[in-house]
């Protein structure tokens, strides 16, 4: 499909099939009510037919932690502030998104925490009709202070790093202090109510490989998913294939103690393979990116903190948004840019190897 013969094709098919649902029988209605034949943006869907549903917006590149896996031990370039996107920009292209049918957004950073208007970012998002879920990724420093605002303001779900349950070595990895604060963090998200908290840890060999029983075990008494992430190659943070644990050898070892570990059933576009020792309140995840990419079902867009969209992680075409909101642009041509865009997203990512020698981002610039 053409650029231009995407505008307004989500609109037509919609009509029609509102038509047939007039004179077609109770059940072809019910059928076409079903989310999954429902009509979706043809900007938004690629040639692969994967709906994208869902984006993870970047609200900065600083963040209070420097965590040896995202940020390079040097730090990074920050964008002079006039190039990050305005809280006004943010707000424009989230509803033009939602608009479009995402129905999940994420705020990412950096850590978006840190961002003054983040309250005020959630309060607005959480009015745009057809937006279901509203969440976060932090690093949790702040988060016990802010959370119950966040709650109020509308936030849904949250996912929180933590490397490490050995507070020295916490430190290490995210070279700050702040290991008893992150797990005030995660109490305060437990005591709201909110169910799963996600944990995300990064594993990575020779530093916290050593923990996975420990960080399974937090499982059996909180509500809890920790998440297990293979550890992924960024621009400057000295990724080798040693230093990976892919997700089967954890998955012995966590076996090895809990042998009638249960996989549970996925969502088709869950990320995570998620699993649950029998009697245990929370649940395991594995991110696998690395050794079992999931790119047949990819479902997400991402928006840099200075505004340009990446259709993939691990893809280094870019398209800058705030470069078309700031020429005056109208919803349509912005659209048209975004088709194009989603348009070119390739089949798959480059493979582990491939990745790790291309160039892209540090993760901290683009959005964990
Ligand atoms: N590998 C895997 N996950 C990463 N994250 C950041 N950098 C990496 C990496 N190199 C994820 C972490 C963190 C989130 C912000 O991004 O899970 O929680
Ligand atoms: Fe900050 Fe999160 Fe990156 Fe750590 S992983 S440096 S907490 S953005």
């Amino acid at each position: 499909m053409s650029d231009g013969q995407r505008s307004g094709a989500g609109t037509q098919i919609w009509l029609q099939l509102t038509i047939l649902c007039l004179w077609h029988d109770g059940s072809q209605e019910t059928r076409l009510r079903d989310d999954s034949i429902l009509p979706f943006s043809a900007f938004l869907t690629d040639n692969f037919g994967r709906r994208h549903n869902y984006l993870r917006i970047s609200l900065t590149e600083k963040c209070n932690f420097r965590c040896q896996y995202c940020m390079p031990e040097e730090g990074v370039k920050l964008t002079p502030r006039g190039q990050l996107l305005s809280t006004s920009e943010v707000l424009t292209l989230a509803r033009l998104f939602v608009q479009e049918g995402v129905d999940k957004i994420r705020l990412t950073g950096g850590e978006p925490l840190i961002r003054p208007d983040v309250l005020h970012i959630i309060t607005q998002l959480r009015k745009l009709e057809g937006l279901k879920t509203i969440a976060v990724t932090t690093n949790g420093m702040n988060l016990a202070r802010l959370l119950p605002n966040l709650k109020e303001a509308g936030l849904d779900l949250i996912n929180i790093s933590l490397d490490s349950l050995v507070p020295a070595k916490f430190e290490f990895i995210v070279r700050r202090k702040g290991f008893h604060k992150v797990m005030e963090g995660i109490e305060k998200a437990i005591e709201l109510g909110y169910s799963p908290v996600k944990i995300n840890c990064v594993v990575m060999r020779g530093l916290n490989e050593d923990e996975l029983l420990d960080f399974a075990a937090l499982t059996e008494k909180k509500p809890l998913e920790v998440r297990f992430i293979e550890y992924m190659p960024f621009d400057g943070n000295k990724w080798n294939f040693k230093k990976m644990v892919s997700y089967q050898e954890m998955l012995d070892r966590i076996r090895q103690k809990w042998p009638d570990l249960e996989m549970l059933q996925a969502g088709q576009t869950d990320t995570a393979k998620t699993f649950k020792v029998p009697g245990f309140k929370g649940q395991l995840g594995f991110i696998t990116s690395m050794s079992d990419h999931f790119c047949g079902s990819c479902n997400r867009l991402r928006i840099t903190a200075d505004g340009n969209l990446k259709v993939c992680l691990f893809g280094n075409s870019e398209v800058s948004l705030r470069d078309v909101l700031r020429s005056g642009a109208s919803d349509e041509e912005l659209l048209q840019i975004i088709g194009a865009a989603v348009g070119r997203k390739k089949k798959q990512h480059a493979g582990m190897f491939s990745i790790s020698q291309m160039k892209n981002r540090p993760m901290i610039l683009i959005g964990g």
